[in-house]
């Protein structure tokens, strides 16, 4: 995808290898007994804290929560609702998923996300760029405007 940049966790600015080295490390807590795939998540606010999670599964398959949610979930449930920038890692640096994508567009709907695997190359896109369209408290009141026909 054009809008995506590939690069190693060397070239980015100081801000963002240390969101990176706060979901590594929160990926170290991940609760991954049933895939074996262990992700971690880190946001940093607009008052420069950084919120890292990881992902908890559960024996009921339905109720396991990614690392992505996890991270948002503390830093909202700390007060916070200004995002600067997401990093997600994992071994070979999966996506976000659908469902962890609209979760943040609640929040943030240009937040550059950073996605890495755990040999430090990473891809730095944008929320804008992954879920384009997202639903959103405006989708509850206004329905199809003239800009969304085509
Ligand atoms: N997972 C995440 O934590 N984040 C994602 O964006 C994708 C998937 C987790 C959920 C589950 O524990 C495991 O990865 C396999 O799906």
């Amino acid at each position: 995808m054009s809008r995506n940049r590939a690069a190693t966790v060397k070239q980015l600015p100081l801000e963002w290898r240390a969101l990176i080295a706060a979901a590594t490390e929160a990926r170290n807590k991940a609760h991954a007994p049933y895939s074996r795939f262990a992700v971690g998540a880190a946001v940093r606010t607009a008052s420069g804290r950084i919120f890292a999670g990881c992902n908890v599964e559960n024996a009921s398959t339905g109720l396991t929560v990614c690392a992505e949610r996890v991270a948002i979930w503390k830093a909202v449930s700390e007060g916070e609702r200004q995002f600067e920038a997401l990093a997600v890692v994992s071994e070979h640096g999966a996506m976000p998923c659908g469902a962890c994508r609209q979760v943040l567009s609640e929040f943030a709907l240009k937040l550059p996300i950073l996605v890495a695997d755990t040999a430090g190359h990473v891809l730095v896109t944008s929320l804008e760029a992954l879920y384009p369209q997202p639903f959103t408290s405006a989708s509850l009141g206004e329905g199809l405007t003239r800009e969304d026909e085509t």
